[in-house]
């Protein structure tokens, strides 16, 4: 049977990407009448676990259906120019400080002459239902920030992201070069991976202490 999989996200653009970097898993996704799912840690990793633990712990209560595994996935931006920034506060700055359109705020921001090195950071967390710590999953894609927004395609900040040693952002380049090369498809990767050898360490840890 294949192993099934509660997404602790309503992005519409994660789970799109997970359908495809998980064909193996039968996935679920996190619920429109379920609570908003916290996350105000410091560092991915921090958010990852925070995401996985609240969504376990809900799903035991309220879940429809059994499920094997949680998957947490916290990701963003982090430019150079900009101190790491927006960073782990990708989505908070797209909800409220950019008022309107994200992409073109972020440009802005950055002085004529900055360096315009960033990185896609995603950390997976994957929490098994029965109990247990979570396992984390950590990848990241390199590349620098186009001069204007380009391409429809992918979600969030892909129009503004050029990885390294292209010319075309992944807004342009879309969902089949992202499923090769970007930040979650390389955590996912390890992720299958991990499951894959199951019985080999990718087991889960003591449940921490609350
Ligand atoms: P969070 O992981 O829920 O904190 O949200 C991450 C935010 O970072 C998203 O809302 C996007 O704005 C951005 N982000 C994360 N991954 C990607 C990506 O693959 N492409 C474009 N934007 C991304």
């Amino acid at each position: 049977m294949l192993s099934r999989i509660l997404l602790a996200s309503r992005n519409p653009g994660k789970l799109r990407e997970f359908a495809g970097l998980l064909p193996d898993y039968a996935l679920t996704a996190w619920p429109a009448e379920a609570p908003e799912i916290p996350e105000d840690g410091a560092f991915f990793r921090d958010n990852a676990g925070q995401k996985a633990a609240f969504a376990r712990e809900w799903w035991r209560h309220h879940g429809t259906a059994p499920v094997d595994f949680v998957l947490a996935d916290d990701s963003g931006l982090c430019v150079d120019a900009l101190w790491g920034g927006p960073g782990v506060l990708s989505a908070r700055f797209a909800k409220r400080l950019a008022n309107g359109d994200t992409n073109r705020a972020l440009l802005a921001l950055l002085p004529l002459s900055a360096p315009r090195s960033a990185r896609f950071v995603c950390v997976l967390a994957l929490a098994p239902m029965e109990g247990g710590a979570p396992k984390f999953f950590e990848a990241s894609v390199e590349g620098r920030l186009a001069e204007a927004p380009k391409g429809t395609r992918g979600f969030g900040y892909d129009p503004i992201f050029i990885p390294e040693g292209g010319q075309e952002t992944f807004g342009e380049l879309g969902d089949e070069v992202k499923a090769r090369l970007s930040h979650r498809a390389q955590a996912a990767r390890a992720l299958r991976n991990c499951l894959a050898q199951r019985r080999a360490g990718c087991q889960p840890g003591p449940e921490p202490a609350r």
